[in-house]
């Protein structure tokens, strides 16, 4: 659908004339925000329209594609206008890294656009900052590890969700069926494992909901419309699109404080079942010890939770259908996975120590992840002080987005970079090499929070599926009509489309 259209669905025809009047009121109080004035020379980028900025130019449904064109022309530091918010992209490996990492306090604040706003009201871990956020982010890294990121016992989870998943994969018979439904329950699994201490079943009718729900939500949070509600935020009343966004989050908020009030009901101060119990138990710590300004609240527990399952569902299951789709595409690669997997693991069940045995597969599943780019822009930073930067100056509060597709598909790292090619993993010898470039998981103050989490169910996940079967396209289609054009969203997942599972034994 294009911008117009969707725009078209989105405001009432009665709206538009006070669009005009309300957006040139934007544009005035824009002007004069900006007649504050900067010092030093801002990063150069194309001229602005007033009001617009350089919305004609940018394609609001896949801006990572205008920004990756754009940073050829303006260099890997430039400034574009998304209407009268100046965003400053970061592009390429070396300015990304040389940003997040080298100067990782100045760029290490979250930007906090106004849905995500609207979503979290400043809670929990993804979209707030300050001295709240980095409680709820040290907090959820040691709960994560405590329950056994990079551990056996969280390994041991994930094996026991792939049976589940292999046996829904069964049910299909080797017909062709849409992966995607199943590949987020199985994800979503693992966060609530370590959420709530325990899994669903695939037909909770409670669950189901929850997940079709982060679904629609990380889909109509980057469409065009919430594109353009964020640039224009007094347009609110007149987006269809974020109030049925906010409906979705204010059902799935509704849920977790169910679920959250049944571990409250049943908390037992001797045995930590999850996070929501390790969190409730420090809150009475802190409570009891006097604390008065408590960041453990009820809020951030809510938010908190929130933001690890919509954070850890999606992104891991996208990469897990990239995946399937990628081997669909290419049986010889799937040919190479699978002798691998055959000679080095067998039929037994694969655990995280086989990766270095398997070299090859290893390799693919980094190339999945880079290929698939799941979160092309990063989530956007904001600068937390002012700096000087390659010679630009970057005024505090300007919005950064790292754009990891530069990154990813960067010309002066990979040799292929628009191809799915695993030899950017492997030496001469077929041994797996790290790449500098590599950076799906971003870097720095704000890197993901579940990159351990991440890649050992994209691993597990990936590989006991191609232990059991042979994905190949639907009858009728052939491998060079699988289409690799994802679909719009937050996040970039495969665009809908059906796979053949079939048993290998
Ligand atoms: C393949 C899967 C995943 C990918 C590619 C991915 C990627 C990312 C990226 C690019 C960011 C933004 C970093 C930045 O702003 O610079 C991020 C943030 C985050 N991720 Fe992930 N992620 C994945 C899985 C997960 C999982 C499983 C969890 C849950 C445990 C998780 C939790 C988070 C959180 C909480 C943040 C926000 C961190 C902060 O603002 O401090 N992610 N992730």
């Amino acid at each position: 659908m294009s911008l117009q259209e969707e725009l078209l669905l989105s405001l009432g025809p009665s709206t538009v004339l006070a669009s005009v009047v309300l957006l040139l009121l934007l544009y005035v109080l824009s002007r004069t925000h900006s007649s504050s004035g900067a010092p030093g020379r801002e990063p150069p980028g194309p001229r602005p329209l007033p009001l617009l900025g350089n919305l004609l130019q940018l394609n609001l449904s896949r801006p990572q594609q205008t920004l990756c064109e754009l940073s050829k022309k303006y260099g890997p530091v430039f400034t574009v206008h998304f209407g009268p918010k100046k965003v400053v992209v970061l592009a390429s490996h070396k300015t990304v890294k040389e940003a997040l990492v080298g100067k990782a306090e100045e760029f290490g604040d979250r930007d906090i656009s106004p849905i995500f706003h609207d979503m979290n009201q400043g809670h929990g871990i993804l979209f707030a900052n300050g001295e709240s956020w980095k409680e709820m982010r040290r907090f959820a890294l040691s709960t994560l590890r405590d329950f056994g990121m990079g551990k056996r016992l969280i390994e041991d989870k994930i094996a026991e969700e792939c049976q589940y998943l292999i046996q829904k994969f069964e049910e299909h018979e080797g017909k062709a069926f849409d992966t995607s439904r199943l590949a987020n329950y199985a994800t979503s699994n693992i966060i609530s494992s370590i959420v709530y201490g325990s899994r669903f079943e695939y037909d909770d009718p409670r669950f189901v909901k929850m997940v079709n729900r982060v679904n629609d939500i990380i889909r109509l949070a980057g469409s065009a419309p919430i594109q353009l509600y964020n640039i224009f935020p007094g347009l609110a009343n007149w987006i269809n699109t974020r109030q049925l966004l906010l409906k979705h989050v204010g059902m799935n908020l509704g849920d977790m404080t169910d679920l959250i009030q049944q571990l409250k009901d049943t908390l037992n101060p001797e045995v930590c079942r999850g996070f929501v119990d390790c969190f409730l138990l420090r809150k009475q710590k802190e409570v009891d010890s006097g604390v008065t300004n408590n960041v453990f609240s009820d809020k951030n527990l809510l938010y908190s939770v929130g933001n690890l399952f919509i954070a850890g569902t999606d992104t891991t299951a996208a990469t897990l259908r990239w995946g399937l789709l990628l081997m669909a595409k290419y049986p010889q690669i799937q040919d190479q996975v699978q002798e691998e997997l055959s000679k080095v693991v067998g039929n037994r069940r694969v655990w995280v120590e086989d990766r270095k045995n398997l070299p090859f597969v290893d390799a693919v599943v980094h190339e999945v992840q880079r290929v698939g780019n799941i979160v092309p822009m990063a989530i956007p930073h904001k600068m937390a002080r002012d700096v000087e930067f390659r010679g630009y100056f970057i005024k505090k509060g300007t919005t950064v987005f790292p754009l990891l597709s530069s990154v990813l598909y960067d010309e002066n790292e990979w040799e292929t970079p628009h191809t799915f090619n695993p030899s950017h993993f492997l030496d001469k010898d077929g041994n797996f090499v790290r790449r500098d470039a590599f950076l799906p998981f971003s870097a720095g103050r704000r890197t993901c929070l579940g990159e351990g989490l991440a890649r050992m169910e994209v691993f597990l996940f990936f590989t006991s599926l191609l232990q059991r079967f042979r994905f190949t396209p639907p009858p009728g289609v052939t491998e060079d009509e699988l289409d690799l054009t994802p679909a719009v969203g937050f996040t970039l997942s495969p665009v809908p489309h059906q796979l053949c599972a079939i048993a290998r034994h």
